[in-house]
Formats: C-alpha cells, sequence, structure tokens
C-alpha cells in the first residue's frame, strides 16, 4: 500500500449508508471518488465510476479506465470507447439506455522511458478484489437484466479465473449468487490490437453479434 496520510478506507464500510435509487448511484460516485482500498488511486488523476442510467437494462463491464478516461473521468471516452460506440451502434443500441463501467475504477499504468507515454498495465487480482464492493453496488443499485462483461478482465472477475473468452462468449449465462445474467465477449481494445484487418472483422463481428444477443435478451426479459 502506497504511504498516505489519510487511513485507507475500504468501500465495504460505506456501503450500508448508500441507498438505492438514482440518488444512491450519485452518492456512490462521490463515495468512491475517495477509494483508496488499493495503491491505485496514488498515480491516478481521479476515480472513474459507471456512467449511466440507474434504471438502465444493460450493463457494460470493462477491465479498468485508459489514459483518456483517467483525465475525463468518465468510463470508454478514449479508443477503446469509440470501437465500442461502432459496435453498439452497429448492434441498434442506444448507449444511452445502457450502464457503463470497469471492474477497476482507477487507471493502472507505467511510464515509458523518454516519453510522456502512460503505458497501460493490467490489474492484479488484489487489485480487482479490492475494487469488487464498487461494481457490486453498481449491480445492487442498477440491477440490470443482463451485464456483457468485455474482455477476460471482466470475464474473468465477473465468471471467474477459469473462463476462457475464446471458448465461453456468445452465450447467456447463470452466475451463482448474482442476479442478472452474464454475456462474454471481446473487449474492445482487443479488436483495435488484432493483428490482420481479417481478424478485426471477424472479431467486431462477433463482438456485434454478441450484443444483438444481449439486445434480444433484455427485449424479452
Ligand atoms: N478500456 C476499458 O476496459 N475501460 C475503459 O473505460 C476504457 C478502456
Amino acid at each position: 500500500m502506497a504511504p498516505s496520510a489519510q487511513p485507507a478506507i475500504h468501500p465495504a464500510t460505506r456501503l450500508a449508508d448508500i441507498p438505492s435509487g438514482e440518488r444512491g448511484l450519485e452518492l456512490a460516485r462521490r463515495t468512491a471518488a475517495g477509494c483508496t482500498a488499493c495503491d491505485l488511486y496514488a498515480r491516478a488523476t481521479q476515480t472513474v465510476f459507471g456512467e449511466g442510467r440507474a434504471s438502465a437494462p444493460l450493463m457494460l463491464v470493462g477491465e479498468q479506465p485508459g489514459d483518456r478516461e483517467d483525465l475525463a473521468g468518465q468510463p470508454f471516452v478514449g479508443p477503446a470507447g469509440a470501437m465500442l460506440d461502432r459496435a453498439l451502434e452497429e448492434a441498434a443500441i442506444d448507449r444511452e439506455r445502457v450502464f457503463v463501467t470497469n471492474v477497476v475504477k482507477h487507471f493502472k499504468w507505467k511510464p515509458v522511458a523518454g516519453s510522456k507515454r502512460r503505458l497501460h498495465e493490467k490489474p492484479n487480482a488484489g487489485e480487482i478484489r479490492a475494487c469488487r464492493p464498487w461494481l457490486d453496488l453498481e449491480l445492487e443499485i442498477v440491477r440490470p437484466e443482463l451485464v456483457v462483461a468485455l474482455g477476460a478482465t471482466a470475464a474473468g472477475a465477473i465468471l471467474g479465473p477459469s473462463f476462457r473468452i475464446t471458448e465461453g462468449r456468445g452465450t447467456i449465462l447463470d452466475v451463482p449468487d448474482l442476479r442478472p445474467r452474464v454475456l462474454a465477449t471481446f473487449h474492445p481494445s482487443a479488436i483495435l490490437r488484432a493483428r490482420t484487418p481479417d481478424d478485426r472483422e471477424r472479431m467486431l463481428a462477433a463482438l456485434v453479434a454478441d450484443l444483438e444477443l444481449a439486445a434480444e435478451t433484455i427485449r424479452t426479459a
């Protein structure tokens, strides 16, 4: 844990004070802004809490904010967000009707020698665990019909470490101890990193098909 003048506030100690409903989301956001439950707050600009309506039937969960999201304080507003917006549009899903968040609410990065760039680093199991109460609170307040886990980190956090996107994506899953059902799919960043244009097209088509299934599932829920 990084040295800090303040004692660490574990989010779980505040959850009982937060009522459900629209006001609950705002209060949750303000409470999360002071989270020091793991080291990541020390090097991030701010907590990036989930965004969207408290009544959204669909919740999209990514890994963690990137460089642009860290500066803006909003999830999925950088290049991965543009790819997500494109897929949502192709699947005829209005982003206004979706709650978008991440399993980890602070940007984890390392410096690049000789550059001002901040290089994304994957969150570890302890960081994901420390941040989990915020995702649980978002789920409790929003009560979505369906959660879409974007990529391996979100899928691993929600469906367990043995889940593999390549084998298990595109299927609506019931998860023990979780009310909404879950659909795992490719992360928009994985599409941006695809090795060939063909791979990119194939992965984007799969993401769009999975989002179409998500839309159909909440329509018939
Ligand atoms: N990647 C994510 O997983 N989440 C974001 O908010 C942005 C990029």
